[in-house]
Order: structure tokens, then sequence, then C-alpha cells
């Protein structure tokens, strides 16, 4: 196949590219983050690939996505339009909508609204499959297992939601669907749009806060089972501080340093939203390249996180990494387990408060032990829209009462 470049004048450089294929053939699709890594060596912090005939370009690195995200931050406030989960979403609600009026909108109402929920939306596809319909839009009309995953997402949300409208009690809301209800018996909207904007923002964040928080959790537990000094120590200073009362608050992380920091670097090391996909929303420059108006940008958060120089121990489990010499917890800024900007998680404020609470809790009447009979640890991560552990067993020994 004959080589050829298509990239615009001054575009971020890159790796050759094959005409149709783009990039893809060196990229495993799989988990692309050690290739984002590899070319990165190549190409430096801000480099271009081609997704089949789709340019992208990855930004790596704290200094170069705080530029795009932070400094220049609505130009960079896009997303995508043209995949299969804008697709899903009929690019309504507040992740995949762009940067604009509706999207302004819907995040003010969320923020306002959001409460914890426990329902979980699983997809019927791969992260793989999901893959191929981005890259190929052509295979997009064809009678693939696609077709039955728009149906799925669609029947799961109704059911929710006629849930709901049958045991709430108008005014005393439960969690987000409630509050929605509530909301929009306010305004007239007739039944057709509403269920449509409840199933959009409903699924939004049932899909944003519930595998982050809980794939976060999965990969604490499996670290502080083979670190049990950590734990240890939390354990210790979770029983001073919470000595006689008989529930953890939020307030309570201000006393306990070590615990805030465990936790913080078990974000680290989840890594638990590796790449946050956004889009130009204006020709714009960045680290002297230009980049048109319309370009898929993929924040390759990974990168912020492990990056050598922004940690003392940018590839260890460390706790160590969010305490200064006094003990004290510090956050370094390359702490973006979020993201930053005006996309930043919706839910952080949330996940933070859901992390702690659960964390602490289950520590204080838990000790949690790695089986003998488990052999090693396989720290290696699933690699998806999150990434998780793998399945993994554990041993639990309720503590004496403290
Ligand atoms: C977006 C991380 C939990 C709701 C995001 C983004 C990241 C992220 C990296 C993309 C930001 C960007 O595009 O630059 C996480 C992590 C979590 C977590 C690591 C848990 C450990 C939650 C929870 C909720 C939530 C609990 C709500 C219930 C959202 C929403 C967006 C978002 C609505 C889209 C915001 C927008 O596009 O304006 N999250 N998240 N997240 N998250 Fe989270």
């Amino acid at each position: 196949l004959h080589l050829k470049s298509q990239r615009p004048n001054n575009f971020p450089p890159g790796p050759p590219v094959l005409p149709l294929l783009g990039n893809i053939l060196q990229l495993n699709l799989e988990n692309p983050l050690k290739d984002f890594e590899r070319l990165r060596k190549s190409y430096g912090d801000v480099y271009s690939i081609f997704i089949g005939r789709k340019p992208a370009v990855v930004i790596n690195g704290m200094k170069a996505v705080k530029e795009a995200i932070v400094t220049k931050a609505t130009d960079f406030a896009g997303r995508p339009q043209d995949m299969f989960i804008n697709e899903v979403t009929q690019r309504k609600g507040v992740i995949m909508a762009d940067y604009g009026s509706s999207w302004r909108e819907h995040r003010r109402f969320h923020a306002n609204l959001m409460s914890s929920t426990n329902q979980k939306v699983k997809p019927s596809l791969t992260y793989l499959s999901l893959q191929l319909y981005d890259t190929f839009p052509v295979i997009r009309h064809l009678p693939l297992p696609f077709q039955k995953a728009f149906k799925n997402f669609e029947s799961l949300a109704i059911d929710l939601i006629n849930e709901h409208k049958e045991t709430r009690v108008p005014g005393e809301p439960r969690d987000f669907i409630d509050c929605y209800l509530d909301e929009l018996e306010k305004v007239f909207l007739n039944m057709r749009r509403l269920r449509h904007l409840l199933i959009m923002n409903s699924l939004d964040l049932h899909g944003a806060g519930t595998d982050t928080t809980s794939n976060s959790l999965l990969t604490g537990f499996l670290y502080l089972m083979n670190y049990p000094h950590i734990q240890e120590r939390c354990q210790q200073e979770i029983d001073r501080v919470l000595e006689g009362n008989c529930q953890a608050s939020f307030e309570d992380r201000h006393k306990m340093p070590y615990t805030q920091a465990v936790i913080h670097e078990v974000q680290r090391v989840a890594n638990t939203v590796p790449t946050a996909l956004h889009c130009t929303t204006r020709d714009t420059e960045l680290m002297g390249y230009s980049i048109p108006k319309g370009t898929l940008i993929i924040e390759n958060l990974t990168s912020v996180l492990n990056e050598e120089g922004q940690w003392k121990f940018p590839h260890e489990f460390n706790p160590e990494n969010f305490l200064n010499d006094q003990g004290e917890f510090v956050k370094p800024e390359a702490f973006m387990p979020f993201s930053a900007g005006p996309r930043v998680c919706l839910g952080e404020g949330l996940a933070r408060m859901e992390l702690f609470l659960m964390m602490v809790t289950l520590l204080r009447k838990f000790k949690f032990i790695w089986p003998e009979e488990a052999g090693e640890p396989d720290f290696t991560q699933v690699y998806g829209i999150t990434m998780s552990p793998k399945p993994y067993c554990m041993k639990v020994q309720l503590r004496a009462p403290q």
C-alpha cells in the first residue's frame, strides 16, 4: 500500500498514514495506551494519528494537557459527534453533548440534582466492537449487534423510569430519577419528550457514575490486600480518629492525612478513565501546532498520572506521592483522574465522597487478606472506557470492635 501523509500544514506530526486504515494497524485497539506512550517517545507530547480516515490529536503530559483543557479551555471543550456513543445518546444529555447551550443547561441541572444511585446499565457490546463502529462508518448500517445495543439501552432506561414512577412520592425524591420527575412536572413537556430527556440523562449518570467508582474501589482493595502494612496504617488512623463515633463523615478526611493519601494513590494507579475524548470547537493552536476546528482530541490522562518528574514514585504504589515531609496530605497538580477545565467530571465531588466513606467504613470493620492459594497478584488492568482490575478473590475477616 502506498504511504501518504494527509496532515494539514503545521498539524502535529505522527506516524505515516495508510490510505483508508490510517494508523489503526499500528495501534492495539484492545489497549492503545502502550502505543500512545511509544509514539510520544518518537513524536513528542502532541502528535497526530489517523483512525481510519479521521485525524486525531493525542495530547500527553501535564504541560500540554493543561494548556489544552485549562488555558485554552473552550477551544478544546467540544465532544466528537460521530461515534457509537453519540447514536446511543442521540447527542443529548451531558457526557457526549457538544460544547454549547444545551450541554451547559443539562450540566447545571445535573449538578443541582445529583444523588447517588446503584443501578447499572450494561451495554451488550465489547469495547472492540465499539472501536470498529467508530473507525469504519461504512459498517454502521449493517445488521450487526450495534442495532440491538441501541434497543437494549432504551428498554433498560424505560424499565428504570417505570419502576420509579410506580413507587415515587412526588416532592420526596429518593434519587436522581425522582428529582428529574419532580422537576419536569413543573414545566410543560409531552410524555414522549419527557421520557426521551430522562432516558438520555439517566443513562449518562448511570454510565458515568457506576463502573468508575466501583472499579476504583476494586483496585483499591487489590492493592490494600497486597500492601498489608499500608492497610494496617490506615486502620490505625481510622480507629484513632473515629474513636467513639459510630459512623465516618466526609469531614473526617481532614483528620486522616494518611488515609486520604492512600485513597488518592489508589485513584492514581487505578487510572479509571485512561483517556478523555474531546473535539476542538474552533481553529486553534497547541504547543505551537495548528489544529483545525472539529478535530478529535484524545486527552491521555494516563500519561499525566504516571508522568516522570510529576511524582516522587511515578511507577509504584506509594502513598508518599501525596504526603509531604511533615506527613501532611498534599495534592500534586498532576492529580487529574477527573480531568480538568469545563468538561471536568461532573461527579467528582460525589465520587470523592463515595470513595472516602466506603473505604473508611469497610476498613474500620474488616481486614482484607490476599488468599495464599491465589498465588502472585496480577495488577494488570483490563482496558475499556473505564479500566478495571482482573477478577480476583479476597478473604475478609471481621475486625474486633474498636
Ligand atoms: C466525565 C472521571 C465518577 C459523571 C468524566 C471524565 C473523567 C471522569 C476523566 C471526562 C472529563 C473530560 O472529558 O475531560 C471519573 C472518575 C470517577 C467518576 C475517575 C470515579 C472514580 C463519576 C460519577 C458521576 C460522574 C460518580 C455522576 C454520577 C460524569 C459526567 C461527565 C463525566 C456527567 C461528563 C461531563 C461533561 O461532559 O461535561 N468523569 N468520573 N462521574 N463524569 Fe465522571
